[in-house]
């Protein structure tokens, strides 16, 4: 399917996991692509791959400027920017009382402060390209309490509601503002979190069980998700939630 075809996107956290899925597949419905992330080299793998319309970028996006000179490159580069997927995120596994400030605060940072500087800076731009979309990566976590994530739980929430509201304020220019709420997806995160359990393999194996359908979700679908919200299939669709969990909510 060609949905994208021409339309001017900004993917960030795009080096890994979700965020590379939906570089590619917005790549393969035929959009131009920032790969944008905070590992350079990641970046410039992912957009060599993706092909000419596409290019990398490093970015921290808790940086106002970072993100600020995000938007004006994809402006340079095209002329105008339809599409942001507000991807970066962090997590960590801990109670509160074992949450130190600094995770609190990188957590924080990453997830909220980089969803909002984004939103920021790209709404007006894609307002002045005629209207678009921007995507927010929450979580299952903003809508249920998950063990081991209180901060995170906390970072998706604030994304959760920060899309809802931004979505009724943009409404009227054209630029629709939704956001997704993934299960337990299959990315390199997961390593990075089961390994701060005693038992890495154990913590994996819980996870997946966590899932009705008994399987990670694949960042494939999550990008599909993606793919939909940011088409114009999607002319209705503004400040939801959608879940992509194998039915792990629904209990
Ligand atoms: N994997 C899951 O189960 C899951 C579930 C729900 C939500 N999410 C969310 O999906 C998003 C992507 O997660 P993932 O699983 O693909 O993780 P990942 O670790 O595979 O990829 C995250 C990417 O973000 C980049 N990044 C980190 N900090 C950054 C910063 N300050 N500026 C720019 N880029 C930065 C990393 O370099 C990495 O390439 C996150 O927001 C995460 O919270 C993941």
């Amino acid at each position: 399917m060609q949905r994208l075809t021409g339309k001017r996107t900004i993917v960030t956290g795009a080096g890994s996991g979700i965020g590379r899925a939906i570089a590619q597949r917005f790549a393969a419905e035929g959009a131009y692509v920032v790969v944008a992330d905070l590992d350079a080299a990641a970046a410039a793998q992912v957009a060599t791959e993706l092909g000419s319309a596409c290019f990398g970028l490093q970015v921290d996006v808790r940086s106002a400027a970072a993100v600020e000179n995000l938007v004006a490159q994809a402006l340079e580069r095209w002329g105008g920017l339809d599409v942001l997927v507000n991807n970066a995120g962090v997590g960590v596994a801990a109670t509160i009382p074992n949450t130190s400030e600094a995770d609190y605060e990188r957590l924080m940072d990453i997830n909220v402060r980089g969803t909002f500087l984004g939103m920021k800076y790209a709404i007006p731009a894609i307002a002045a390209a005629g209207g678009g979309a921007v995507i927010n990566m929450a979580s299952i976590a903003a809508l249920v309490g998950i063990p081991d994530r209180g901060v995170y739980c906390a970072a998706k929430g604030a994304i959760m509601a920060m899309t809802k509201a931004a979505a009724l304020d943009h409404v009227a220019d054209g630029v629709r503002i939704n956001c997704i709420a993934p299960g337990t997806v299959d990315t390199p995160w997961v390593a990075r979190i089961t390994a701060g359990y005693a038992d890495p393999a154990a913590a994996r194996a819980a996870m997946q069980a966590r899932q009705p359908h008994g399987r990670f979700v694949q960042p494939e679908e999550i990008a599909a998700m993606a793919a939909y919200l940011a088409s114009d299939e999607a002319a209705s669709v503004i400040g939801a939630v959608m879940v992509v969990d194998g039915g792990m909510t629904a209990r």
